[in-house]
């Protein structure tokens, strides 16, 4: 991942002016219209890196206008696992769009940074994530009964697809699969990872969903 810029966009972004403050725009746009916690979170966050100096976290985290779409997405769920957990900051907005809902996050390292922003949630709402340091690939080794897998982890094509397979059947008929940065050139990986799983499904921006077949 990229390092060095303390604002929204990526260290390597190459857009013009014209183009990031358009995204600016998109960006806020999305936040405002974010389930008040979740953009109260996701404002917070950002303020505290910014205020540590904090690039990395940035870098990695979902924008708003994702977040909105993989939160629409989710919205049924009310037990989500997510893959790739780094700064926790899409786990904790995933927390926070349901009250009820509880989020199991796998990452292959303890990304430190991810107490910092775990911190900014309330007892309550933090007591409702549990993390795990294990590769997604690999699986759990007592799985948790979800609704919806959310996959972020390494992008790459061998990884993507283990992760899938490790998931699929321990989900219901009707749960979810969402695939981030699909049809995305960077990450290249996970656009043949769907195509070599031979799924049907639904592009929503970068977010791929699939639904399990009842
Ligand atoms: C793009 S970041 C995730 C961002 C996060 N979902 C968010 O929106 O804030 C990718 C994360 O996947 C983790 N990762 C890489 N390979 C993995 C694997 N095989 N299993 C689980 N996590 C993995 C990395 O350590 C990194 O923290």
């Amino acid at each position: 991942m990229s390092r060095g810029s303390l604002n929204l966009f990526r260290a390597d972004d190459s857009r013009s002016a014209l183009h990031r403050a358009r995204r600016i725009g998109l960006q806020a746009g999305s936040l405002a219209t974010l389930p008040r916690p979740v953009a109260a979170f996701w404002w917070r966050a950002l303020r505290r890196a910014q205020a540590e100096r904090d690039t990395w976290s940035i870098d990695v985290a979902c924008r708003p206008a994702e977040l909105r779409v993989l939160l629409d997405a989710l919205a049924p769920a009310r037990r989500v696992a997510e893959i790739g957990t780094a700064a926790a900051w899409t786990t904790s907005c995933i927390a926070l769009a349901r009250p009820d809902r509880e989020v199991h996050s796998w990452d292959v390292e303890r990304h430190p940074e991810r107490a910092r922003y775990l911190a900014l949630l309330s007892p309550a709402d933090r007591a409702r994530v549990h993390l795990y340091d294990r590769p997604g690939g690999r699986g759990p080794e007592d799985p948790p009964p979800v609704d919806a897998v959310f996959i972020d982890s390494s992008h790459e094509l061998e990884e993507t697809v283990a992760t899938f397979r490790t998931w699929e059947p321990a989900l219901a008929p009707g749960a979810i699969v969402g695939f981030h940065d699909y049809d995305d050139d960077a990450y290249p990986g996970v656009t043949e990872a769907v195509r070599e799983l031979g799924l049907t499904g639904e592009a929503r921006g970068h977010l791929f969903v699939w639904r399990k077949p009842a």
